[in-house]
């Protein structure tokens, strides 16, 4: 979603700004736009489309200047276009912004009544005149935005400059990501670390509530009512090259390829012990996981699928009851609340605005015992809870989520192990064991993608379809959903997922000739039932592909594609079940021609509800 990347310095920060914009890509945007200050006063460039195109223009008109802010939008009100595009300005002052302002309406038509003139349709427009009419009266730039701020309902991550005050920056956020970069000769702002470690590891995590102005080399951070307050800084432990594209064609190839070592990298806190230890979730793990009685666990969309998979787990290892709730309907619906549950949310990015609020509303249900898988240790979703995993993938800069929701698996796959430890239904042997599987799977995830080239024949046949069935049974049938899910969001041909029992209750109704189905069918206890359903598919004429894997004895016949997976993994088999699917998604999408890692509509951090 939106990204936000502001500096102040002794330089020209012109090349920075469009570096930090590049770098903010991956979060999914339609437009940018650029605000600085030179000698001669406020200059504003916008355009609708990639930040190349906006990079162009900057080239073009040669700007420059010592004090900017930057912005890639993604459009909630109003239609993506350059009178749209941020920043907004007012009366010398520009803003750009990330999140919904809720109570734009209102803001809007006392505005109007004062005699602000609007020229956009966005919610942050209203921001930009509160502003300014706030200073009317406000002693200095930095009170003008606080009193603004503190009219705003909504989600934000604001910064604004003022051409009267060329040498200041002044920041804000409430429910939208936002961190400070220092350096000695210059302050920076962005939506995330990796807009600013082109120029500096020194990061200022702000909270919700904080405001803070920025000058060259120094910043003060206070609350919205005033009071300062201080907040730890941190080195960002971020590789450059980590988000560079490399040799790979697409973010999301190398992030598929990247899911071995995403994977060893998340195991590697088990060391080589022959035992799990409870305090890989956090120090009080042991005595919150021995007491807790059952778990809840809350995410969206691929995060969510995860959740799905590990609820079979929790269940039948640790013997623990489950429930898995999608954050945007759980935060709205009248549940029973159990103080002894284990509340966990799953979250690649840690800022998903849904997840977090989820998160808020089980807490104040009297539900205090929190834990967070997360792959990005800085984020908000890591700050709210006291036990966490953060899952090593790596940053995830495609769209659609790959190694993240692998490592998310593997870490949840740990939790029920640990669960199952304390609640003393895992023997030392059986413990042993577990973890000699666990260990096992960076290595049977690279041997699965060697089926790449069989994968690829497939996808060719793939790409002329509108429609695809995906089928799986038990803790496969969440993997038959994230295959629908990877293959729907970057191809945009129309997938949906049952249960393959589930078939002839309806959806049996639309397999013909031209519905191709595909089926996750390891060789597990529901095999010879899924069996039974595919020649339901197959007496109906529906075209079969089938991810099989050791001694599942499909057979190959027509009307029938048969792709056999190296190995049975017994429970982790959902794992590595997911990776052909991941590879199946993408090379239709590069068959069809869409943009892989930038799929149209979507955002790869989804900040507002
Ligand atoms: C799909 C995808 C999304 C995310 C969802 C939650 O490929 O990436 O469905 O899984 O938006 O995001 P996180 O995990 O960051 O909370």
């Amino acid at each position: 979603m939106c990204g936000i990347v502001a500096a102040v310095a002794d330089r020209n920060i012109v090349p920075i700004l469009l570096e930090g914009l590049r770098k903010l890509e991956y979060r999914g945007y339609d437009s940018a736009g650029l605000a600085l200050i030179d000698a001669s006063g406020l200059h504003r460039l916008r355009s609708v489309g990639r930040v190349i195109e906006l990079t162009a223009q900057v080239e073009e008109s040669h700007v420059a200047g010592e004090t900017g802010i930057a912005h890639t939008r993604w459009a909630t009100h109003g239609v993506p276009c350059e009178r749209n595009a941020h920043p907004h300005i007012s009366a010398g002052l520009a803003v750009v912004h990330n999140g919904i302002i809720e109570n734009h309406e209102s803001l809007r038509g006392r505005l109007k009544a004062l005699g602000y003139q609007f020229t956009s349709d966005t919610d942050t427009e209203v921001v930009a005149h509160l502003i300014a009419h706030e200073l009317k009266t406000a002693p200095d730039f930095l009170s003008a935005v606080r009193q603004a701020i503190a009219q705003l309902q909504g989600a934000y991550a604001i910064a604004v400059l003022r051409e009267s005050d060329p040498s200041r920056l002044v920041v804000a956020r409430e429910g939208a990501p936002l961190l400070l970069g220092l350096s000695d000769d210059a302050c920076y702002a962005a939506s995330d670390a990796s807009a600013l470690v082109q120029v500096t590891r020194r990061m200022v995590y702000l909270d919700n509530g904080d405001c803070a102005e920025l000058m060259r080399g120094s910043y003060r951070i206070t609350r919205v009512n005033g009071m300062p307050v201080e907040r730890p800084e941190s080195e960002s432990q971020l590789s450059a090259e980590a988000i560079e594209l490399g040799n790979y064609r697409h973010y999301m190839q190398k992030e598929i390829f990247e899911q071995p070592v995403a994977l060893a990298n998340t195991l590697e806190m088990l060391g080589s012990a022959r035992s799990i230890q409870p305090g890989i979730f956090g120090a009080e793990s042991e005595t919150i996981l021995g007491k807790v009685q059952q778990v809840l666990i809350i995410a969206c969309g691929t995060s969510y699928h995860a959740g799905l998979v590990a609820r079979y787990w929790l269940e039948s290892i640790a013997g623990i009851p489950c429930s898995v709730e999608v954050a945007s309907e759980y935060r709205y619906r009248d549940s029973v609340p159990n103080p002894q549950t284990l509340v966990v949310t799953i979250s690649q990015s840690g800022e998903t605005a849904d997840t977090l609020a989820a998160l808020q509303h089980a807490k104040a249900l009297g539900m205090q015992h929190t834990l967070c898988i997360c792959n990005v240790p800085e984020s908000s979703l890591v700050r709210e809870n006291s036990l966490r995993f953060i899952t090593r993938a790596g940053p995830e800069i495609g769209v659609a989520s790959t190694k993240a929701f692998t490592t998310q698996l593997a870490a949840l796959y740990l939790l029920t192990l640990v669960l199952a430890k304390v609640r003393q239904r895992l023997d030392g042997l059986e413990e042993a064991a577990e973890l000699y599987a666990v260990r096992h799977l960076p290595m049977a995830v690279a041997k699965i993608l060697e089926l790449e080239p069989q994968i690829r024949e497939w996808a060719e046949c793939f790409s002329m379809k509108q429609h695809a069935l995906f089928l799986g049974r038990g803790r496969h049938y969440p993997i038959a959903m994230e295959g629908a899910l990877k293959l729907k969001e970057i191809s945009y041909i129309h997938a949906e997922a049952y249960p393959a029992g589930e078939l002839k209750h309806g959806p049996l109704a639309l397999v013909d000739r031209d519905m191709p189905v595909i089926a996750v069918a390891p060789n597990d206890a529901l095999l010879e039932k899924l069996k039974s359903n595919l020649q339901e598919v197959r007496a109906r004429g529906g075209e079969l592909y089938v991810f099989a894997d050791a001694d599942s004895e499909m057979k190959e016949s027509n009307g029938i594609q048969v792709l056999q997976l190296p190995e049975h993994y017994g429970a982790l088999s959902a794992l590595l079940h997911v990776v052909p699917l991941q590879l199946l998604a993408y090379h239709v999408a590069l068959v069809r021609g869409t943009d892989v890692d930038k799929p149209r509509n979507l955002a790869k951090s989804v900040t507002v509800e």
